[in-house]
């Protein structure tokens, strides 16, 4: 089973301001088909809380910082981004959420598939079960 991994972006530091790029050259491992950012999140929120099935994650903190909690089923690890220039890969089948979001924060989240509601395990224990079932 892959797992969630930290990837650097190149960077075009610059006096002017740098300048970070991500496209589909095999940087992030899986063609991007879609983009969506979270923002406004309020002191103490959490976003996410479930796993996909096919949809694959690279998730960039542009602003501020958070953490992202990834459990395979048996294993729980905890990624802070804090930087724009590092992304986590988050490959399907991966429970994931997302916490501790600072003031201001911005995710941005590229995915491999298109927006599919049947695509999400929101409940642990069903997940849980799935894991089992894959193995
Ligand atoms: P969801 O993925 O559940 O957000 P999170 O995991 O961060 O809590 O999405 C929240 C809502 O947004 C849900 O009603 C579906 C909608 N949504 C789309 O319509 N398209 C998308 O690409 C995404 C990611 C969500």
């Amino acid at each position: 089973m892959e797992k969630a991994r930290i990837i650097e972006i190149p960077r075009i530091v610059d006096e002017r301001g740098n300048l970070s790029v991500v496209e589909e050259d095999g940087l992030v491992p899986f063609k991007i088909k879609r983009s969506y950012w979270i923002y406004d999140v309020p002191g103490g929120e959490h976003r996410g809380g479930h796993a996909y099935k096919e949809n694959c994650e690279f998730i960039i903190a542009l602003s501020g910082s958070f953490d992202i909690v990834i459990d395979d089923g048996k294993e729980r690890n905890v990624f802070s981004l804090n930087r724009s220039y590092y992304g986590l890969y988050v490959p399907h089948g991966l429970w994931r959420e997302m916490e501790n979001f600072s003031t201001n924060s911005l995710a941005l989240i590229l995915s491999s598939t298109d927006y599919d509601v049947n695509d999400y395990i929101r409940d642990y224990n069903e997940y849980l079960a799935y894991k089992k079932n894959e193995e």
